[in-house]
């Protein structure tokens, strides 16, 4: 199933996601659905929160199907460790049309949970770091906007005011 994904301007956006305590076959499905839902959005990683719901869950495939190894699943996803900065262009499934150079750490380490509740680190660099706090960041209701400057973020909300007046959002 392919789910509409939700887009800045929804408070499901803004919220801390709720943490994941069940792992049964309904976990599974949605994991599964999420990765097609990002896939059919062309995207690399996605969160719950952006398909309307509130928990902490997200997928990460920054091969894009290349690789079926590199699909990720992260339940209650944690940051434990963070090295060096990279600045590199970010874009958002839930802000379409829109990317801004974002500065982050560039090799991240982070503690979650698979489908099946077994918890496992794993450490990223690169794209793959980004997909970490990135999404991280969802479930915290936090969105990349956050990590650039003031005067970037208002007039890509101005941009995005006007749309959703126009009925383009
Ligand atoms: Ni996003």
């Amino acid at each position: 199933m392919i789910y509409h994904i939700v887009k800045f301007g929804n408070p499901v956006l803004d919220k801390p996601s709720e943490k994941v305590t069940v792992f049964d076959e309904e976990l599974e499905k949605l994991t599964e659905d999420m990765f097609e839902s990002m896939y059919a959005a062309h995207g690399v990683g996605l969160a719950a929160p952006q398909i309307g719901i509130a928990r902490r869950i997200a997928v990460i495939d920054v091969t894009f199907k290349e690789d079926p190894n590199a699909r990720l699943v992260l339940i209650n996803p944690e940051i434990i460790h963070t090295e060096g900065r990279h600045t590199q262009s970010e874009g958002c499934l839930s802000i379409p049309d829109f990317r801004e150079n974002v500065t982050r750490p560039n090799k991240v380490t982070i503690r979650a949970q698979d489908v099946h509740g077994k918890v496992y680190e794993k450490t990223g660099e690169d794209l793959l770091a980004r997909a970490f706090l990135h999404e991280t960041d969802h479930l915290n209701g936090k969105l990349y906007i956050s990590h650039i400057s003031a005067l970037k973020r208002d007039l890509m909300k101005r941009k995005i005011r006007k749309m959703m007046k126009a009925g383009e959002w």
